[in-house]
């Protein structure tokens, strides 16, 4: 087991052991998070953390497109904030110098387990706006899916600011405002936000029965008429149909995103203006957004 280059910077309260490796928890503060959804995601992780390799290095792939592979070299350490299951921080870890992943959650004792056989990546229960490093201490930061499930966006951001060195990268996904969407994309949206906000109320396991009905029922047949305009030659309007973005992904991969999507509390969205004025704002420059889905996600530098 290799050890970390970082040191921690705060009291540790407990050690956790999962396999080989030790979960490290500390103050989770009071700070700017919402424990409803913490614990919604704690549950989640739990059950969906048993992603292949093939499915995490391809959409892996889909949301590291915008990093240049220089940016990710033997000496990077990196940070995974919010890591959930952990799954980005084993898509990074071989392709970088270590990997420190921190959760809030009970998800992080699942990162860890999922990741045993990795000697690269250290597990933290630790919150973004409280985290246990010095400022400056990486190389690279990536929160993929996380900012947009705090209550202050802006402050959890400028937390991770804080983390990187000058001249590191983040890069960051936030759900998108459906910005670049036309009218009926964003009815269907409204009506599927009334349906979260019921849904995300109810006790685990009839929210994760109602999020596999609405696996079956919505995003399947979204997927079929995708494929099947697809298959009929007709490509671009394909990609107009809501959810094609799951046109090959597996069905494990659509329930858990059906239950991230209606089961978490929680959710806001920002457009890509609003993205790139807050991080311009917390000190980034060099901000390139990702043409693909899924939207918004972006690489910005620290200036
Ligand atoms: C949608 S999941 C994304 C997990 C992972 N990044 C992924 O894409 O697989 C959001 C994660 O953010 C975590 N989270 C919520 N509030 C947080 C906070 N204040 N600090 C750090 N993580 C937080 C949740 O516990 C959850 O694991």
């Amino acid at each position: 087991m290799k050890e970390s280059p970082i040191s921690y910077s705060s009291n540790i309260l407990n050690t956790t052991q999962v396999g080989n490796k030790s979960v490290v928890e500390f103050d989770l503060g009071e700070l700017n998070r919402d424990d409803k959804t913490v614990e919604s995601f704690g549950e989640e992780w739990l059950k969906f953390n048993r992603f292949t390799e093939e499915e995490i290095n391809s959409i892996g792939d889909e949301y590291f497109d915008i990093v240049p592979k220089e940016l990710l070299q033997p000496s990077t350490v990196a940070l995974d904030a919010g890591c959930g299951s952990g799954r980005w921080s084993r898509y990074l870890a071989p392709k970088v110098g270590w990997v420190e992943a921190i959760d809030p959650s009970k998800a992080i004792y699942a990162a860890a387990s999922q990741n045993n056989d990795l000697d690269n990546i250290r597990f933290s229960k630790a919150d973004i706006n409280d985290l246990p490093f010095n400022d400056e201490s990486f190389d690279f930061v990536f929160s993929l899916g996380v900012l947009h499930h705090i209550p202050d966006t802006e402050m959890a951001l400028s937390a991770l600011s804080r983390q990187l060195k000058s001249g590191g990268h983040l890069l960051l996904y936030l759900y998108y405002s459906l910005d670049n969407r036309g009218i009926l994309y964003r009815s269907i949206f409204q009506l599927s936000n009334l349906i979260r906000f019921i849904i995300c109320r109810m006790p685990g396991p009839i929210k994760r029965l109602l999020c596999d009905l609405i696996a079956i029922v919505l995003y399947l047949p979204f997927v079929a008429l995708s494929a099947l305009l697809r298959s009929i030659g007709l490509k671009s309007l394909s990609k107009k149909i809501p959810l094609h973005y799951y046109l090959g992904k597996s069905w494990f991969v659509i329930r858990n995103d059906a239950l991230d999507r209606f089961g978490t509390p929680l959710e806001q969205r920002f457009s890509r203006l609003e993205i790139e004025s807050m991080l311009k704002r917390n000190g980034f420059e060099n901000i390139v957004f990702s043409p693909n889905m899924p939207y918004w996600h972006v690489l910005a530098k620290k200036k």
